[in-house]
């Protein structure tokens, strides 16, 4: 049986030097929180934040919310005690930055063997490295392999337009074969993939339209950086309801006695496959999933 399908539309994250913020997250109707050891804090606030995110996990009080942990990267003087911690705490998933290659996540995966990680943590990657756009198939194809536990993937925008000097501008046609390349990795290796933050956090047109387009390209959800911007997320990666009432709709049409030796059939005007019917069963999913947390 494969596992229920968790709502991953929206994924926030916040500073661990942050307490006011890891305190607040228990409180915002977020999916996923993404607890920060690395680029959202400095090197002299390391230890804090390590500390507070180790307390704050083990404590925990974060109820339906995925609770992942964003490390340092192994080859820094951090990333061995974020490591460490986070294993000890047992968050949902640790979330590896600047992953080039699947022999990074396999590194990764044997360090939390070899500490004891419960056999339920599980692994994201940030893709933001113009290494990993190259190798997207190979670091996706992680996903089939237990051993790696390789769940989702974090496309990190920001470090991608720094690596590869290309703009993330409204619309992102420069990112946009690299975004894609890594929605087709994701699905080919089974795993989720959330899309990356959008900077302006004031700008609250500019932000829905990135949302929508994110869900348009297949994204599961969008990675955030305020909790200004949850409402407006869930509403562009939630179903809307007439979405919902299609799904049902084909679904029973195809159910019915009569449709049964049937592939291809007209409902509303409109040719429906049963391929459309199994799309519509993972929309109907979600929906319920969304609807169970609320
Ligand atoms: N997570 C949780 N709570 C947050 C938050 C976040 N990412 N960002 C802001 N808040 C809270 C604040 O604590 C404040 O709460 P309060 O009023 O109850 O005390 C409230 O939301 C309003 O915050 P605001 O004053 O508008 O923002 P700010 O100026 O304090 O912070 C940022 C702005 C950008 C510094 C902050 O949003 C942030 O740190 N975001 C995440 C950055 C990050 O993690 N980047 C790494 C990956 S790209
Ligand atoms: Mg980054």
């Amino acid at each position: 049986m494969t596992a229920p399908l968790r709502p991953r539309r929206s994924a926030l994250y916040m500073p661990g030097s942050n307490a006011r913020a890891l305190e607040k997250a228990k409180t915002l109707d977020v999916d996923c929180l993404l607890l920060d050891l690395e680029d959202a804090v400095a090197p002299d606030a390391k230890d804090l934040a390590r500390k507070q995110i180790s307390e704050a996990v083990t404590a925990g009080g974060y109820g339906e919310r995925e609770v992942v942990i964003r490390i340092n990267g192994l080859d820094g003087p951090w990333g061995e005690d974020d490591l460490k911690a986070a294993v000890a705490a047992n968050p949902d998933a640790i979330l590896v930055p600047k992953v080039n290659s699947p022999a990074d996540l396999q590194r990764v995966a044997h360090m939390l063997s070899v500490h004891g990680a419960s056999g339920d943590l599980k692994l994201w990657a940030m893709m933001e490295t113009p290494e990993a756009m190259l190798n997207a198939a190979a670091i996706g194809a992680c996903g089939k392999d237990p051993e790696v536990r390789l769940a989702c993937f974090v496309m990190g925008t920001n470090d991608l337009a720094k690596e590869t000097r290309a703009q993330l501008t409204p619309g992102r046609f420069a990112m946009m074969p690299w975004l894609m390349t890594c929605v087709a990795a994701a699905r080919a290796g089974g795993i989720d993939i959330l899309d990356g933050v959008y900077n302006a956090f004031q700008d609250e047109e500019g932000f829905a339209a990135e949302c929508a387009e994110g869900a348009q390209m297949g994204m599961d959800g969008k990675t955030l950086i305020h909790p200004k911007q949850i409402a407006a997320c869930h509403e562009a990666f939630s179903p809307s309801e007439a979405e919902v009432d299609w799904a049902r709709k084909i679904n029973d049409v195809f159910d019915l006695p009569e449709n049964a030796d049937k592939g291809a059939i007209q409902v509303d005007g409109k040719m429906v496959e049963r391929l459309h019917a199994e799309m519509g069963k993972r929309v109907i999913a979600i929906a319920d999933a969304i609807a169970a947390r609320s």
